[in-house]
C-alpha cells in the first residue's frame, strides 16, 4: 500500500515562499522515484498577511495543525511587522503550543570550498546539534517597569527536570545511533548555577547509555571550539536560546546560512520543518536564494515520516550536486533557486 502524508505548507515570508517551493519540486522527484505520495495543504501565514489584514495566528489555529503529519516552513519575519510579534506567533507558537521539544540542527560540510575555516575537510565537520526548544527565556516575554534610570527589564530563565531529561534522553539516543558515540553538553553552569541542573542530568541518563561518551563544556568555549576544532563534536545537547545562538555560528563554518535545515520535533507526532536561515527581505521574490537549506528540511521531515531512502537521497543529492559543482554554491546569486532545484530533483 501507498503511504500518504498530510503535509501543511507554510512559506511565510520574503524568500520563504520560493525556497518552499522549490523544496516542493524535490519533494516532488522524491515521491516519484520511492513511491510514496502528499497531500499538501498551504497556510496563508505570514507577517506580510498581518500587515495587510490585520490578522494573527493564535494558539487555537496552531492547535489545529495537529491533523497535519507534519509541516514545512520556509521563513518567517518583516521589517515593517512590530519586531519578533509574528515568530513568536507562529514559530515559537508552533515550537511550545504543539510542545516540538527537540530543536534538531545538522552541521555538514558538503564539501570544503563552502568551509571559511583553514584547512579543515569534509570529514572534520558532522555534527548535530540538539537545541532544547520549549523552555528557557523564550517561554515568558517579560516585562520592563520603572521610569528613567529605574528602568528595569526582567525575563525569567527557566528549566524543568522534565524537559531537561527528555532532551538529553533523545540526544543520548542519536549519538548512540552514531558511529562516535559521543554527546557533549553545551551549557554556561558556572556563571548560570542553576544549569547545573544539566549537568546532573546528562550523568543520571548517561548511566542509561554505558556506550555514549559523555562530556561538558561552557558554551563560549564551545564558540571558540567550533572555530579552531569542530572536529571535536560529534552529538551536542544545549539549552533553547544557547542552541539558537551556536547553530548560527554551526550553519556559517559549513558555508553560512543558505545549506542548513532544522527539525521542530516531538518523535512520533506532527512535527515541523524549516530551513535555519530567515526571510532575507532583500532577495525576495528574484529567484537567487539557496533553496538547500529548505530542501534539507524535506530530508529531514521525510525521516521523521519513515520515508528513510527518499530522505537519504536528497541528502546524496546535494552533497553530489554540491561536491561535483553543478550547483554552483550556496551564497545568494551564485545560482537560480528553481535551477538548484532541477538539479538536486534530477539526482533524484
Ligand atoms: C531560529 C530563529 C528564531 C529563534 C527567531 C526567529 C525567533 O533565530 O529559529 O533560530 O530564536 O529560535
Ligand atoms: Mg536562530
Amino acid at each position: 500500500m501507498r503511504n500518504t502524508y498530510s503535509i501543511g505548507v507554510i512559506g511565510g515570508d520574503g524568500i520563504g515562499p520560493e525556497v518552499t517551493r522549490a523544496a516542493l519540486s524535490v519533494l516532488d522527484a522524491a515521491e516519484q522515484r520511492f513511491g510514496f505520495g502528499t497531500k499538501r495543504d498551504e497556510l496563508p501565514w505570514s507577517s506580510q498577511r498581518y500587515l495587510e489584514t490585520g490578522e494573527r495566528v493564535t494558539r487555537a489555529m496552531i492547535e489545529e495543525l495537529r491533523r497535519f503529519d507534519a509541516i514545512l516552513l520556509g521563513a518567517i519575519g518583516h521589517p515593517d511587522a512590530p519586531r519578533g510579534m509574528i515568530e513568536r506567533d507562529i514559530l515559537i507558537g508552533a515550537r511550545i503550543g504543539l510542545d516540538l521539544y527537540v530543536n534538531l540542527r545538522p552541521i555538514v560540510l558538503y564539501d570544503e570550498r563552502l568551509c571559511p575555516l583553514k584547512g579543515k575537510r569534509r570529514e572534520d565537520i558532522d555534527f548535530l546539534v540538539v537545541r532544547e526548544n520549549t523552555e528557557d527565556v523564550y517561554v515568558n516575554t517579560g516585562t520592563i517597569t520603572g521610569e528613567g534610570p529605574d528602568q528595569k527589564a526582567r525575563v525569567e530563565m527557566s528549566f524543568t527536570r522534565r524537559g531537561i531529561e527528555r532532551i538529553i534522553r533523545y540526544a543520548y539516543g542519536r549519538a548512540q545511533a552514531r558511529p562516535r558515540k559521543r554527546l557533549t553538553l553545551v551549557d554556561k553552569a558556572n556563571a548560570i548555577q542553576i544549569q547545573s541542573l544539566w549537568r546532573d542530568i546528562l550523568e543520571e541518563v548517561g548511566a542509561e547509555y554505558p556506550d555514549v561518551e559523555r562530556d561538558a563544556i561552557y558554551v563560549d568555549a564551545a564558540t571558540m571550539w567550533f572555530v579552531q576544532h569542530p572536529e571535536r563534536f560529534d552529538t551536542i545537547v544545549t539549552t533553547n536560546l544557547f542552541g539558537d545562538i551556536i547553530t548560527d555560528l554551526g550553519a556559517a563554518i559549513v558555508g553560512g546560512l543558505g545549506v542548513s535545515a532544522s527539525g521542530n520535533i516531538r518523535p512520533g507526532e506532527t512535527s515541523m520543518f524549516e530551513p535555519i536561515h530567515g526571510s532575507a527581505p532583500k532577495y525576495a521574490g528574484q529567484d537567487v536564494a539557496s533553496p538547500l537549506g529548505a530542501i534539507g528540511a524535506v530530508a529531514l521531515m521525510l525521516e521523521h515520516l519513515g520515508e528513510r531512502d527518499a530522505a537519504a537521497s536528497i541528502e546524496r543529492a546535494i552533497a553530489e550536486g554540491l561536491r561535483s559543482g553543478r550547483i554552483p554554491g550556496i551564497e545568494a546569486g551564485s545560482a537560480p533557486t528553481s535551477a538548484v532545484a532541477r538539479t538536486v530533483a534530477a539526482a533524484i
